[in-house]
Parts: C-alpha cells; structure tokens; sequence
C-alpha cells in the first residue's frame, strides 16, 4: 500500500428523486482510499453503499439519482470530469446483481469481448480473443468455448460473477470496485470469489473496494473499513484498530461486543448505554 491517496471524497451528499422529490441517501461523506489497499464498506441494508459507490462511478443519474453537493477526486482530478473516460478502464465495478448489468441476448464471452473492444478499437479481433482467453484464466473459468458461447442465463451465478469481474478486469484497472460480489451466492462460491478478487488485486496491483453487509468479510479481508449507517460514516479506520478498539455503538453492536437489543436504539440514533 503507498502512501498516494487514489481516490478522495469529502462533504460528499447523494440520492434520488422519488415522485419528483429529491432526497440524500448518503450524507457529508468524508474518506480516502491509499493506492493499493484493500478498502471495505460495511453496513446493513439500505445504509446507502451501493449509492456512494455508484456516486464515485458517476453512475447515479442512469437511476434518477445525483451528487448534491460534494467532491470525489481519483488522484488529483475531479473524478466527474473524467469518469466518461476512465470508467471500465481506470475504474471498474462488479454489481450486485449480475443479471441486471449481463445482457441476456448477448454470449457472455462477446459482452468480455466488447468490454475490452470499446477502449482498443485499434486492436485486432484476434488480438482481443486471445486477451478474452487470457482473462477467463485469470478469473478460473475453465471450459473456454462452451462458456465463451453460453447465454448469461445457461451459467450459474458463481459463473456470471466471474464475467462480469472478467469485464472489470480487461482493461487493467488501477481500482475495482465489488458491490456485494457475493450475495446470492452459496458459502463455497462466496469465498471463492473473495478470494479470487484478493488474487486478482495482488496479480494486478489493484486498489480494491470490497462493499458487503458481513463485517467478518471486511475483518478477514480489509486493510480500512467504513461503517456505515443511515446514510453516514460513522467509523473509519485501519480494520485491525476497528476489531479491536471499536468506538461507535453500531460498529460495537455488529461486531457482537454490546447486545443487540440496543440495535434499534442505535439505527434510530437514540442513545444506548
Ligand atoms: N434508484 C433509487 N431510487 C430511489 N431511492 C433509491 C434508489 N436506490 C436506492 N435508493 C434508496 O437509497 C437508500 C440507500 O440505498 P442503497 O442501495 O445505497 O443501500 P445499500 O447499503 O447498498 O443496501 P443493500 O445492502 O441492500 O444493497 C435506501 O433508502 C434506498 O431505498
Ligand atoms: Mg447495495
């Protein structure tokens, strides 16, 4: 991990509009991501975290959504004038669900092929399938052709996940970005694709944002570790200092060290003894 921060956000608030209205789903978001580190953002559901990370890929306004006040930085740059660019190429992301973002009348090989295609169109369609080949190897699917020729519904969900990371990695990102990676997954495939994205993050010399629900995820697998809830950050830190010296009540409560009865008390943002 360098000292170099590769991504920055500070007062950063976003959301949606619904029926017209708009409100912020997550709120004066401050943090920065080191080059190299692995970075895990934790909380329950609906915490907002698909949301920031879909405010640093400049994506929200594809779901109604928007920045409303704030700065994220990739380097030194305003990443909002040049995510256009670097988006699937600095900068890539695994969804959550990957059927959504997989194109079902499309073979899954070709949408790997056309991930790579759209940033090379000086490459050669050879040159681009031997990459593609490469990539399945990368990210352990084996049984190239039958996979390369399969429809996204004709494989199972360990194996979809492994083409949309193979669509994230093509391009050699300096950042990956894994939204829940692995829910919807059975325990054994969960931990296989963890482990692939800690592999892949070693092999390419990544920065990886690892977004989940599990704290034990990010405790196994994070250099820092975010905490959200409601919206906000209320805990970000080194994770071994957050294991063992947790300071907000929520951090506490999902790591076990206080009861979970106050949990309700905590997430309405009640005080608790
Ligand atoms: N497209 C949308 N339009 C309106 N509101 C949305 C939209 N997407 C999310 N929200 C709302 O924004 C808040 C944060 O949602 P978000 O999806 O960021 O949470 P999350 O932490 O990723 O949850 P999960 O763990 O379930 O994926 C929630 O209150 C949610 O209802
Ligand atoms: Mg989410």
């Amino acid at each position: 991990m360098s000292n170099n921060n590769i991504i920055s956000i500070s007062n950063l608030s976003a959301g949606y509009f619904v029926n017209g209205k708009y409100f912020d789903a997550v709120k004066n978001i401050n943090l920065s991501i080191k080059e190299g580190e692995v970075f895990s953002i934790v909380g329950q559901s609906g915490s907002g975290k698909s949301t920031l990370v879909l405010a640093i890929m400049g994506l929200l306004s594809i779901d109604n959504g928007k920045i409303s006040t704030g700065l994220v930085k990739f380097y030194d740059k305003d990443i909002l004038s040049i995510i256009d660019k670097i988006r699937g190429k600095d900068i890539s992301i695994v969804l959550q669900d990957p059927n959504s973002y997989l194109n079902p009348v499309i073979k899954a090989g070709h949408q790997v092929f056309e991930a790579l295609e759209i940033h090379n169109p000086n490459l050669t369609k050879d040159e681009i399938y031997n990459t593609v080949k490469e990539t399945f190897k990368k990210v352990k699917l084996d049984d190239f052709e039958r996979i390369y020729n399969s429809y996204p519904h004709q494989l199972s969900g360990g194996q979809k996940q492994r083409i949309l990371i193979a669509m994230a990695i093509i391009n050699n990102p300096k950042v990956l970005i894994a939204d829940e990676p692995t829910s919807g997954l059975d325990v054994h495939v969960q931990k296989q694709i963890l482990e692939l994205f800690l592999e892949l993050k070693q092999q390419l010399n990544l920065t990886l944002i690892i977004i989940t629900h599990n704290i034990l995820i990010a405790k196994k697998y994070a250099d820092t570790v975010a905490v959200m809830l409601n919206g906000e950050i209320v805990e970000n830190k080194n994770a071994d200092d957050l294991f063992f010296n947790p300071e907000h009540e929520y951090t506490k409560i999902i790591l076990g060290h206080i009861k979970l009865s106050n949990f309700n008390n905590i997430i309405k943002g009640k005080n608790v003894n």
